[in-house]
């Protein structure tokens, strides 16, 4: 049998009711959809004090439901116990945005929330732990932890955009009326923000006459977010879990041949993105690592499209830096 794996989640219990990812989370990892369904997995839960009873009221649900693939729960409050151990790290905690906050104050409780976690999971996670950033502002996030964690590699350091992306797959094929499983290739350029660039030029379709270009349909990704906190009255929560456990699985086991899926990952300078920004970039996954698509030809508009989220992210770490002084 596998040895079990080491799965942490951060703000695992939802608790201040925004839309409540972890909660929906975790039940996917015990059931083996991010790992596999001959995985074992030990679940850590990390949440903060005034969370810590709705945490543990989590950790009573799980071990009711059964899970064969559960080996173990840890919940806590306690950063240095979560990351002991943890071999894939899940960070779905942070500060959300309230109402007639700056932008800048949100900044800064994530930034020293992250810059706390980041030497946590630097000092205690297993060798090679991949992290994967959840929490908004996602790729902000993702490096500020990158950067208060110098020994964990920078290629095991990324932030969801799958949401998006899976979100763009999800619309072309309502718009199509195809399979969703009959589309791929889409890309999300960038932040996980407004400014996103979702690009459908390379995607294709697959029909009874062979694969199509998309080309011609926009993913009216934007507001779909919005539509979802109108509708539900809750932002996205199990589309982002999901999403989230795609990311993983994907990472971990490999993207299958001929498609790419979104992940924000630190910037190489690839299609004259700035490097050192975590940005959002169309990749192949093989034996757990990630590798950016390259030679994709880019039209003007695409350019400027991605150039404008790479200019919103150098503000965001601007931002970030400036948190920090
Ligand atoms: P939520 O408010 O339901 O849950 C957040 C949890 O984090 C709460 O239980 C809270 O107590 C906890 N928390 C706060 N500070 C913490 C800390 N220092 N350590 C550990 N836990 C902490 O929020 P929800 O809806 O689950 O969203 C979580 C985050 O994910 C938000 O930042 C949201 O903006 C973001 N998000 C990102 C998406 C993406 O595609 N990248 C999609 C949807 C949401």
């Amino acid at each position: 049998a596998k040895e079990p794996v080491r799965v942490l989640v951060t703000g695992a219990a939802g608790a201040s009711f925004s839309g409540q990812i972890g909660y929906a989370l975790v039940p996917m990892i015990a059931r083996g959809v991010m790992l596999g369904a001959d995985q074992p997995v030990i679940l850590h839960m990390l949440d903060i004090p005034p969370a810590a009873e709705a945490l543990n009221g989590v950790k009573m649900e799980l071990v009711d439901a059964a899970f064969p693939l559960l080996k173990g729960v840890v919940a806590t409050t306690d950063a240095v116990e979560a990351c002991t151990g943890v071999n894939v790290a899940v960070m779905v905690g942070g500060f959300p945005r309230k109402e007639g906050m700056e932008r800048k104050d949100v900044m800064s409780k994530n930034v020293s929330i992250y810059k706390a976690q980041a030497s946590a999971l630097e000092k205690h996670a297993a060798a090679n732990c991949k992290v994967l950033v959840v929490a908004n502002p996602a790729n902000t996030n993702a490096l500020i932890l990158k950067e208060f964690a110098p020994s964990i590699p920078d290629k095991n350091i990324s932030c969801l955009t799958r949401l998006d992306h899976n979100r763009a797959l999800g619309q072309i094929s309502e718009r199509l009326n195809v399979q969703v499983s009959d589309v791929k290739n889409v890309i999300i350029w960038g932040n996980h923000s407004s400014s996103q660039y979702p690009d459908v030029n390379h995607a294709t379709v697959k029909t009874p006459a062979g694969e199509k270009p998309v080309r011609e349909l926009v993913a009216n990704d934007e507001c779909s977010g919005a539509a979802i906190i109108k509708a539900r009255k809750l932002s996205s929560a199990l589309s982002a879990a999901s999403s989230a456990c795609d990311h993983i699985r994907d990472w971990v086991l490999g993207t299958p041949e001929g498609t790419w899926v979104s992940m924000g990952v630190y910037s190489d300078g690839s299609y004259n993105v700035p490097a050192g920004l975590i940005y959002s970039f169309p990749v192949t996954c093989k034996n757990g690592e990630w590798c950016i698509v390259q030679g994709l030809p880019i039209d003007e508009f695409s350019r400027k499209k991605m150039d404008a989220t790479a200019e919103e992210l150098s503000e965001e770490k601007a931002l970030a830096y400036s948190c920090l002084s």
